[in-house]
């Protein structure tokens, strides 16, 4: 790879040029080995693009001006309150080297950092005429967008091709056969996962589409969902509603305590470099929206146990009334019935086992009948993919809700820790 002066673009999209406020020398430094350090210095660098400033707005921090942090404890995009707009996007790794995977990861961590904070990388209109531009330029001027990027490694990473089988994770195995699943290979499987999450639906394709850029001698684009809503409460946030028109999220987990038992890896893991980390579970869920649309009320509320409009537990009035599976209605049945989808998925009923659910509505338009496809883009996270898999044991089997949905893909990723500082990055200690 030939050093190219300042301003140059390579055709992958890099340049020379330095941004403001970030020091190419400092993220290299000690961040590969020294081969990946040279290929890499070759082609990562990051660049103010029309986008840079944008970032930067006035003091008043609309949505469009709002920076969630990239560097810390835990990646960004699980605690954070769900922004409104998801890409995800799962990729094979094509290079058996692990110098380039290892030179891809640096360059997506340095490039995420700089996305995050609405900067592009590399230049959207470089000076010399033949000069590829560096970013692709459609987000140019729209600012960060609360964009978070999460990045996760499948089960297959760490089969032997880069020399990390001795960094797997126990818990970290291919999810069971569940009942009922309808798993696709077209939504399934896969070796890394992007979620990208932001207010604006081009903020969040742009990361993507520039991380499958960069990638694109290292790795290929596998499956993706683009959500267009958010189907999950996070903490501080109204309930959102999924497209059963049923409201998303109320009991899902916001506490401290909940965060640290269920959802951050503990240091007692068995692979230090997880601690902090989280485990990621995707299902594109299709549903079966008109079967659904022509199901009287009384059915839908006995279905998820919980009414539609206010979103209260059968048991009750208010939305945040907790659930009481014991209440008996005047024939003896319980009032929340026990295959309704509440009533297998809480933790009362479950070992108290929960998860953080962080879905997205999405759809596909229409299939080739004309009906409609759509459905629930169903992320999670738990600190352990067995929590998702007791759960999803029990709703395979008995959910009431399975005549209207069907799990059409399937993915379980390791989360690392979030990022120390410049200079770190993605799956680095699994290099050593
Ligand atoms: C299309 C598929 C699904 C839809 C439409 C759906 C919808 C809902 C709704 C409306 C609620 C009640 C409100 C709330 O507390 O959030 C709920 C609760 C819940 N769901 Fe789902 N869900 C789906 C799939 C799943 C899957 C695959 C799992 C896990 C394996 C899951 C786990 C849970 C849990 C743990 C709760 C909270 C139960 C409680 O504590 O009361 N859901 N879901």
């Amino acid at each position: 790879m030939t050093q190219r002066s300042s301003g140059e673009t390579s055709d992958d999209g890099s340049s020379e040029e330095a941004p403001r406020g970030f020091s190419r020398r400092a993220f290299f430094a000690g961040a590969v080995s020294s081969a990946a350090a040279g290929a890499a210095a070759g082609v990562v660098a990051t660049g103010l693009s029309g986008a840079a400033a944008s970032g930067t707005g006035p003091a008043a921090v609309a949505a469009a001006d709002e920076v969630y942090p990239f560097y810390g404890a835990h990646q960004a995009g699980i605690a954070t309150p769900p922004q409104d707009h998801l890409v995800f996007m799962v990729f094979d790794v094509t290079t058996t080297s692990a110098s380039e995977l290892q030179v891809m990861l640096a360059k997506w961590s340095a490039a995420i950092a700089q996305y995050t904070q609405g900067l592009a990388v590399g230049s959207v209109e470089p000076d010399r005429a033949q000069a590829v531009p560096g970013d692709t330029g459609e987000a140019a001027g729209m600012g960060a967008n609360q964009l978070t990027v999460t990045v996760g490694f499948a089960p297959s990473m760490f089969d032997g091709r880069f020399g990390w089988a001795k960094y797997k994770p126990a818990a970290l195995k291919d999810l069971p056969a569940f009942a009922s699943d309808a798993l696709t290979p077209a939504f399934t499987g896969g070796d890394i996962c992007v979620q990208a999450c932001a207010s604006d639906p081009q903020v969040a394709y742009h990361a993507i589409r520039n991380l499958a850029r960069m990638a694109r001698t290292t790795a290929t684009t596998r499956w993706t969902v683009q959500g267009f809503g958010r189907a999950s409460r996070g903490t501080g946030q109204t309930t959102p509603r999924n497209l059963m028109g049923f409201k998303d999220g109320t009991r899902n987990i916001s506490s401290d305590d909940d965060f640290a038992q269920q959802v951050w890896v503990g240091a007692d893991s068995d692979q230090s470099w997880m601690t902090g980390g989280s485990y990621l579970v995707a299902r594109k869920i299709h549903m079966l929206i008109e079967t659904w649309d022509s199901d009287g009320i009384g059915d839908q509320h006995a279905v998820f146990g919980r009414t539609k409009a206010e979103g209260a537990p059968l048991s009750g009035t208010g939305e945040f009334d907790t659930p009481d599976f014991a209440v008996k209605a005047a024939d003896g049945t319980p009032v929340i019935p026990v295959n309704a989808h509440v009533a297998l998925a809480a933790h009362e009923n479950n070992n108290g086992t929960k998860i953080l659910r962080r879905g997205y509505n999405f759809t596909d338009g229409i299939d080739s009948v004309g009906r409609l496809d759509a459905g629930l883009m169903f992320i999670s996270y738990q600190k352990d993919p067995a929590q998702f898999s007791q759960l999803q044991s029990k709703l395979g089997a008995n959910d009431r809700l399975n005549e209207y949905i069907r799990h059409v893909g399937s993915g379980v990723f390791a989360v690392p820790p979030g990022l120390s500082a410049a200079g770190d990055y993605f799956g680095k200690a699994l290099f050593a």
